[in-house]
């Protein structure tokens, strides 16, 4: 993964949710770099509450990142 994160800003607010949602994905593939292996997790967690729950959780923290080094896009 060369140069995946150029930068953090984004031009609207829901471009900056979609960085958020790659920033914890990405994190997910840094740990677990077998992709048979998280395409046999994926179902589970796509069915437990709690995970989708906890999936939301970090991708609101990144976001949270992110909307600061937009400035909050405000102009
Ligand atoms: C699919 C987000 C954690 C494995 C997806 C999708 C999203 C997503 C949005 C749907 C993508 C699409 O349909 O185009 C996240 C986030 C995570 C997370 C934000 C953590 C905060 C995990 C974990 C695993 C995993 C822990 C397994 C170890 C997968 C797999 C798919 C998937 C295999 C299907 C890939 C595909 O259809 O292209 N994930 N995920 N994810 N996720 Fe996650």
């Amino acid at each position: 993964m060369v140069n995946w994160l150029p930068t953090l800003k984004t031009t609207t607010p829901e471009e900056g949710y979609d960085l958020a949602v790659k920033l914890a994905r990405v994190a997910v593939k840094l740990t677990q770099p077998d992709a048979d292996a998280r395409d046999r997790l994926r179902p589970e967690y796509a069915e437990d509450s709690g995970a989708l729950i906890a999936v939301s959780q970090v991708v609101a923290t990144h976001f949270a990142t992110v909307a600061v080094a937009n400035g909050y896009w405000q102009d």
